[in-house]
């Protein structure tokens, strides 16, 4: 066989033997490397150029357009390959990826405020859509915010009443005090009344505190922790209408409805004169049923005329100025709204309860 025609067979098996290996590829990575082998630099078409220079010279040219016309089959063919494996793999991942868009969507659980948080917030908003600041405490306190100043002196009964949580001494200083948990938000009224001193204002004031309060006490009506909101007002001339005013719109606004409210004189060492607030039963609206124990009146909450005593601790001229106090048990209300029997519910957790309740 002559040169040529032995460079023409060489060429001829070697685009059929490309041709095949290209049509087997699976990859266009595969395809990639392929090219390189055949038409690269150091590919098989470059290793059969090397053979034109044994040629005569007149030769040459026929062989080179023989190399040319298989070195543009082997491009095109890659080429139509590498299309039809694009196509392929594009085809192969819309079926992974295929989602059933009329199946119904994941919805996602939302999360919402704890009763007693939500019932906080509404009863604080309507203290402060009346006009009351908002002021909060510690709920560490010391005795003279929780008992001293609030007329409570260290000798007296009150103080066993309250079933204080105490903690363990804190050092101020040199100086280190008796600390407990409060027991109360009054603590608040202290607090909130000298600020406003310090800060050279004179009455009125008009102070909503809402917050966590501590008492060792557990069962059905009573928690070791729960809620109270405090509001009092200070000005000259402030009476018992003006609490009970107060009272009235707040516990009409809260309940959503008219509440009628009865003042029962009670005892507390801040104020005199003191009331217990009973509400009409908003279950059986006064008739008498379980739940207010068949008198048709519900206990709510402590108020009564700032003591002048608390006034002086913090340096209100008592004779000048008056004020009302009253702290009410947020638990108790929400309770009575929601018509929740077990004032425990609120504190054990159970998703079930709280999805019920969370709005
Ligand atoms: N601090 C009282 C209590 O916790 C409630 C109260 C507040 C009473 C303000 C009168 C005035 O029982």
């Amino acid at each position: 066989m002559s040169e040529i025609d032995s460079l023409k067979a060489q060429l001829e098996s070697l685009q059929s033997e490309a041709l095949e290996s290209f049509a087997l590829a699976a990859s266009l990575s595969e395809l990639q490397q392929l090219r390189v082998n055949y038409l690269g630099k150091k590919g098989a078409l470059t290793e059969v150029l090397k053979g034109v220079g044994k040629l005569p010279p007149q030769e040459r040219p026929v062989i080179g357009q023989h190399v040319n016309a298989t070195k543009t089959a082997l491009a095109a063919a890659l080429d139509g390959c590498e299309a039809s494996l694009a196509v392929k793999a594009k085809a192969e991942r819309i079926e992974a990826e295929r989602i059933d868009v009329t199946l119904p969507g994941r919805s996602s659980t939302s999360g919402a405020l704890h009763p007693v948080q939500q019932g906080l917030d509404e009863m604080t908003a309507i203290f402060s859509q009346m006009g009351f600041a908002v002021a909060e405490g510690p709920e560490i306190e010391n005795e003279f915010h929780n008992f001293d100043a609030l007329n409570i002196p260290p000798e007296h009964p009150a103080r066993a009443m309250h079933d204080t949580f105490f903690v363990k001494e804190f050092a101020e200083g040199e100086q280190s005090e008796p600390m407990l948990l409060r027991t109360h938000t009054s603590p608040v009224q202290i607090r909130a009344m000298k600020r406003f001193l310090e800060e050279g204002h004179e009455p009125p004031l008009a102070v909503v505190a809402p917050g966590r309060v501590y008492r060792c006490d557990y069962d059905v009506t009573h928690s070791p922790m729960f809620h109270q909101v405090e509001v009092f007002k200070v000005d000259r001339d402030v009476s018992m209408a003006h609490l009970k005013g107060v009272l009235k719109h707040f516990l009409s606004t809260y309940f959503e409805k008219e509440v009628s409210i009865r003042l029962r004189p009670h005892y507390f060492p801040f104020t005199e004169p003191s009331a217990e607030v009973d509400i009409g039963c908003v279950f059986c609206a006064g008739k008498g049923c379980r739940i207010c124990k068949g008198s048709g009146w519900i206990e709510v909450l402590g108020s009564g005329m700032i003591h002048p005593n608390v006034l002086r601790s913090v340096g209100i001229d008592a004779e000048a100025f008056s004020g009302f106090a009253f702290g009410l048990g947020v638990e108790r209300l929400v309770m009575l709204k929601k018509g929740i029997p077990d004032l425990r519910l609120f504190f054990e957790n159970d998703v079930r309860f709280l999805r019920r309740m969370g709005s």
